[in-house]
């Protein structure tokens, strides 16, 4: 069961958790509550961030409490700092911190200096545990389920930490089938192959939509910060792919979108990742409400 002090990995989730904060989250879409007056949320980023950095902030202010940033552009990190320094400084000035990093597996270890509760919003290409749950949050009100599905991941399926998160939640719904199509020649990360049904290479994109007819297609951008002197071959979802996608199947992506889809896609009723962006702030919201036991 999810203990409420960290937000750190997939690991941390029983269904029953994913279920219970999805309500939570549908309900302060309904209606905001300004549960957390007074409190202060640390958004701690050493690596770029538009949604994630942007909707904890949001969340919060729509909570009635306030927010700290810290980039490392004009912070003491030009001087030299270190990582564990800022971390202990700007947690001893808060309730509540997010950090993202660009080290995996660190974040225990962060939330051990922090002293409060942490959120990790992306530790390198390991995980990105709020995304997972407000993917969740989109495809349990756009299609209907967690269980049952059907979906097709595209991507970066070694470095991708959306999909990774994503991949090994669904895997706990009951009767989930999930396939890869994996961009760039680096191979699927060893700890999501064994939850992935099939993993093809990009060129059998099309051939895997008609074959499966999946209930969700989820595609994330090359993850070119993390390929270390790999190729990565580019592709494009754009209206003829989607076009073979059955009629009532929602295309996610956790955005950017940096050429993985055309944007005259945008108005297909299909094409969900607007909507999955915007459930950013309900469903960070309610992780920080439950975190911060604010009734
Ligand atoms: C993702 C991330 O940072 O991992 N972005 C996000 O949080 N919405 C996906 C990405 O950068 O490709």
């Amino acid at each position: 069961m999810w203990d409420r002090k960290t937000l750190l990995s997939a690991s941390q989730f029983s269904r029953a958790d994913v279920e219970e904060i999805i309500s939570r989250a549908a309900r302060f879409k309904q209606k905001t509550e300004r549960l957390c007056n007074g409190k202060i949320l640390a958004n701690i980023f050493f690596e770029p961030s538009t949604r994630t950095e942007k909707s904890f902030q949001a969340a919060m202010y729509r909570l009635g409490g306030n927010v700290i940033s810290h980039k490392d552009a004009g912070s003491s990190r030009e001087k030299g700092e270190t990582k564990n320094d800022t971390i202990r400084i700007l947690s001893s000035y808060a309730d509540i911190a997010v950090i993202r990093d660009s080290e995996e597996g660190k974040t225990q270890e962060y939330a051990d200096i922090a002293g409060i509760p942490v959120i990790n919003a992306g530790d390198g290409g390991n995980e990105h545990p709020s995304q997972m749950l407000l993917d969740a949050f989109t495809i349990k009100e756009n299609v209907g389920r967690l269980d049952d599905l059907k979906v097709l991941f595209v991507g970066d399926m070694r470095h991708s930490r959306t999909i990774r998160s994503l991949i090994k939640i669904l895997s706990k719904f009951r009767n989930n089938a999930m396939y890869g199509v994996h961009i760039g020649d680096s191979g699927i990360s060893g700890d999501i192959e064994k939850l992935v049904k099939k993993v093809s290479p990009v060129s059998s994109l099309r051939g895997m939509i008609e074959e499966l007819s999946p209930d969700v297609v989820y595609c994330n951008r090359i993850q070119k910060e993390r390929l270390k002197g790999e190729t990565a071959s580019s592709y494009m979802i754009d209206g003829g792919v989607v076009e073979i996608m059955p009629e009532n199947c929602i295309l996610m992506d956790p955005l950017p979108r940096v050429g993985n889809m055309d944007p005259r896609i945008d108005s297909d009723s299909r094409a969900a990742y607007f909507k999955q962006a915007a459930n950013g702030v309900p469903m960070r919201m309610a992780i920080i409400a439950e975190m911060l036991k604010a009734k």
